[in-house]
């Protein structure tokens, strides 16, 4: 006897065999169709040239069901590129960054890289760890900045695709090894993107030591979510932070926490970034002064205990939403303050003074040599284990009176 299943797929089969050829090209369209709207998460990797010692570098493409696509290149594990739609559905790449390895090599201000052994600075490039003291390189004016010279943003890392039930994404390795840039300890690092069914690009950041050192890695993306169409001052920005830690004129903390109520780094409800950057200059906030604009570290309410909101950023004319939570106490905004119209990046796009911004997590500034702030030293045995997710979707525009 036939099963009433075998049936079934018999008469779909002749169906198939039998059915005029409108019927059936009219399915394998729409079938087409929906395959267009829903792809598949899917990995893809391709070479993407090599640096001048010979290491061959790649590029991993990441895409989504929710229209998200992203490529990751091996060389400082950057996210080289980031498409997602607008509030129509049209997609275009919200990061800054190059078209080529050879434009990243010659001249990239960190634009979407991992930022490492240490995101932001260290005052003078020094700090002491059970009693010895530590002398790093001095790359930003006497301060040392985002691990040296030869940071992980200037490293290839090795990789491999994954997917699993919560997405689809790259898993980057790199040895840094005992002596590196001057930081104490063999780190073995592990960084992992994933693109998930969430629209989201989730960050994974793992470390472990076999010498007491310190660690602080981030991610140095810069958004545009106009898609690099003009600058970052109209976008919305919601920081959830009632603290912040003022720097010197070096941008070094001071080692005060600073409520912001009532100062321009209030951004606990949502502000345009651009409202409050450029007042009077006699009257200009010292700290913008410090950054020629934000540049500062924002200390996140109930932050470095589990994953929380840390930042909402909208950006008005195509609806992008674009949320950032992080297991980490800290994060660095930064505006773009020394872009200067110098770089012509991807699809011959200038950017210009603030066509940028970054939300870096993190530790705070020059924690090593701040005892008050959250530790950032890791000892053999322990793990070093963040996470951070840029979380994207679209909002509807207001309506008007
Ligand atoms: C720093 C800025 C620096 C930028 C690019 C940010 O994380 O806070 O001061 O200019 O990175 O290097």
């Amino acid at each position: 006897m036939l099963s009433p299943g075998l049936i079934g797929g018999l008469t779909a089969c002749m169906l198939t065999i039998f059915l005029p050829q409108t019927v059936q090209s009219r399915d394998a369209a729409s079938a087409a169709k929906k395959k267009e709207v829903k792809p598949e998460m899917n990995v893809e990797v391709k070479p993407f040239g090599e640096i001048p010692e010979g290491q061959k570098v790649d590029l991993y493409t990441l895409t989504n069901s929710g229209g998200l696509k992203a490529e990751i290149m091996t060389y400082g594990a950057i996210v080289v590129s980031l498409q997602v739609p607008d509030r129509g559905g049209k997609t275009d790449d919200i990061v800054l960054g190059y078209g080529n390895l050879t434009d990243y090599l010659a001249n990239n201000p960190y634009f979407g890289a991992i930022v490492g052994r240490y995101g932001n600075r260290i005052g003078k490039g020094k700090f002491a760890l059970d009693g010895v003291e530590y002398s790093l390189a001095a790359n930003n004016g006497e301060n040392h900045l985002h691990g040296g010279i030869k940071g992980f943003d200037k490293v290839v890392w090795k990789a491999e695709p994954i997917k699993h039930r919560d997405g689809v994404g790259v898993k980057l390795m790199y040895l840094s090894k005992d002596g590196e840039e001057g930081y104490p300890g063999s780190l073995n690092c592990t960084v992992t993107y994933t693109l998930t069914g969430r629209n989201e690009l989730k960050i994974e950041y793992l470390a472990t030591t076999d010498k007491p050192t310190v660690v602080n890695l981030t991610h140095h993306g810069y958004f545009n979510l106009t898609g690099c169409q003009r600058d970052i001052m109209g976008h919305e920005l919601m920081l959830n932070a009632d603290l912040f830690t003022p720097v010197d004129a070096g941008l070094i903390p001071t080692g005060e926490l600073r409520p912001v109520r009532g100062t321009v780094m209030d951004f606990a409800r949502p502000t345009p970034i651009g409202a409050r950057i450029d007042p009077d200059a006699v009257n200009r906030d010292e700290q913008l002064k410090f950054g020629g604009g934000y540049d500062h570290n924002w200390v996140l309410n109930g932050g470095g205990r589990s994953l929380t909101l840390a930042a909402r950023v909208y950006e008005p004319t195509t609806g992008r939403v674009m949320e950032v939570l992080t297991t980490e106490p800290g994060i660095q905004f930064y505006c773009g303050n020394f872009l200067d119209g110098t770089i012509t990046g991807k699809n011959g796009f200038v950017y210009k003074h603030r066509y940028g911004f970054c939300l870096e997590t993190q530790h705070y500034p020059d924690s090593p040599n701040k005892p008050g702030f959250p530790s950032t030293v890791l000892r053999p045995g322990e793990k070093y284990q963040t996470t951070t997710i840029y979380r994207f979707s679209t909002r509807k525009a207001a309506r008007l009176r």
